[in-house]
């Protein structure tokens, strides 16, 4: 980052080009979500239509709704809160949309205590890569340390430990230090290794399966929330409806075009999603496992792959490195936002801001830790049966279960979906014209979408997930 411009408050600065706030953003979008959510949830959800509905969402809703959180966050030059009230008073709008901020600020804690813990475990792996603990196993086997592990919940708290501190230390130092260079090393390192576990997949008989179950929509697997899910799994994916992406948008400098650089986010996000499931799907079909075994997925199945690499013990290795370097640089901006907000707003110390809010999040990640084990089968919830219209489908969830399913599948697509509202319909056009600087056949496609199709879908899909459809009687 470059140093602050007069515009600016004194706290903060801009990135120093457009290419280092698409390292960043990319940062933000490509983690865990990617590489071990997309392709557990898909298991879950049978596959196809779940990735052709996912795919829809990050056209339709996900992209414009991320050009509008980065122009927001650009106009403001704030916090989500601060950057939501001030935009708000700016076009005469009233003062409580800083809701929206506050809302996806909570949604920023909750994710990160699970965030945090799944990446401890994808730290657990690294030193087990290096061992060679896999080495010989079977599918069976293989699952077996996945179980012994998330069993223990001391380890798991050691490994979350480890992973909220080191998320803490870099936040404390600021956006600025190192983390474009990093990115730009490490992702497409990253990446690289995607590839070369795809060659390895494409040998295996079952490659083809894997596909078909990737892109054959196959709606009798499909679940009746398998539609929310998709939008939540494309809002979760690119760090939508939370702020995020409007914190790293008020880094960006003026002039930089934003339709190209969130595009470019975008894609590069969906690209490693689809390769990550690519890989798993075939590993899965080869030795008989469970798609939908849920979230020990791409524990159980990378290390076969793995296993059958020459120096895989290696390549595991740098895998699961780069992954917890992906994990760390999606956590950095799901604790930016509060952390500004105590600095900007409440003039805190940034490192005591850091602190505060990791452990805030640290305490709330032991719910996800004991969902594991101590807490495995404790009912949390009853469903709830009003008539026809049945609302959280929530039997046998756990704790991780019930938090993931409300900031993935609630939180972030409500969150997206006043972002669109307010940018679309309450800001002036003149704004969005202003900040977006395109040229009036994209603008006009863009607004449109804004408007009306994402907006409305995300409505529509709420509405059918609570079963309203049913009770009309529009649907059976
Ligand atoms: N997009 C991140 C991932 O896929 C997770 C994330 C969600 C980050 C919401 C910020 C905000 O891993």
């Amino acid at each position: 980052m470059s140093g602050t411009g007069s515009e600016v408050p004194a706290v903060r600065g801009l990135w120093t080009s457009r290419v280092a706030f698409i390292l960043a953003a990319t940062g933000s979008a490509v983690g865990l979500g990617n590489i071990w959510r997309f392709p557990y949830v898909t298991g879950e959800n049978g596959g196809g239509a779940f990735v052709f509905i996912y795919i829809a969402c990050v056209f339709l809703i996900g992209i414009p709704i991320m050009m509008a959180e980065v122009m927001l966050g650009r106009r403001a030059q704030r916090n989500p809160i601060d950057t939501m009230r001030d935009l708000a008073i700016q076009e005469q709008q009233s003062a409580r949309w800083a809701w929206v901020g506050r809302m996806g600020i909570a949604a920023g804690f909750l994710i990160l205590s699970y965030y945090s813990v799944v990446a401890g475990w994808i730290l657990a792996y690294i030193p087990r890569m290096l061992g060679s603990v896999f080495h010989g196993m079977d599918a069976i086997e293989v699952e077996s340390v996945f179980t012994a592990l998330i069993s223990d919940p001391e380890r798991l708290i050691a490994w979350h430990t480890i992973f909220m501190v080191a998320t803490v230390a870099i936040v404390a130092r600021g956006v600025e230090h190192g983390l474009e260079k990093a990115v730009r090393y490490m992702m497409p390192a990253l990446f690289g290794i995607l590839v070369v576990l795809f060659l390895y997949v494409l040998t295996l008989d079952s490659f083809v399966d894997g596909l078909k179950f990737m892109f054959i929509p196959d709606f009798s697997k499909f679940r009746g929330e398998s539609i929310l899910a998709a939008m939540g799994m494309a809002f979760f994916s690119l760090s939508l409806g939370m702020g995020a992406i409007m914190m790293y948008g008020s880094y960006l400098p003026k002039g930089a075009s934003i339709a190209r650089t969130t595009i470019v986010v975008a894609m590069s996000d969906t690209v490693v999603a689809l390769m990550a499931g690519l890989v798993i799907f075939p590993i899965v079909f080869a030795n008989n496992m469970e798609p939908a075994q849920g979230a020990g997925l791409v524990f159980t199945t990378l290390p076969l792959a793995f296993n059958s690499l020459p120096m895989g013990a290696l390549i595991g290795t740098l895998f699961f490195v780069l992954l917890a370097f992906a994990a760390i640089t999606s956590a950095i901006s799901l604790l930016e936002p509060p952390v500004a907000w105590l600095v900007e707003n409440k003039h805190w110390d940034r490192a005591q801001a850091a602190r505060l809010c990791g452990g805030v999040v640290w305490l709330l990640g032991l719910g996800t830790v004991f969902s594991f084990n101590l807490w495995a089968d404790y009912k949390w919830t009853q469903k709830l049966d009003l008539g026809k219209v049945q609302f959280l489908l929530w039997e046998n969830k756990t704790f991780f279960n019930i938090v993931e399913f409300l900031t993935a599948n609630v939180m972030l697509p409500l969150g997206g979906l006043l972002i669109a509202l307010f940018a679309a319909h309450l800001m002036k056009r003149e704004s969005c014209e202003d900040e977006l600087a395109l040229d009036n056949h994209h603008f006009n496609l863009w607004y449109f979408i804004l408007r009306f199709i994402a907006p409305v879908a995300v409505v529509i899909i709420f509405l059918h997930t609570i079963g309203v459809f049913n009770m009309l009687g529009l649907i059976d």
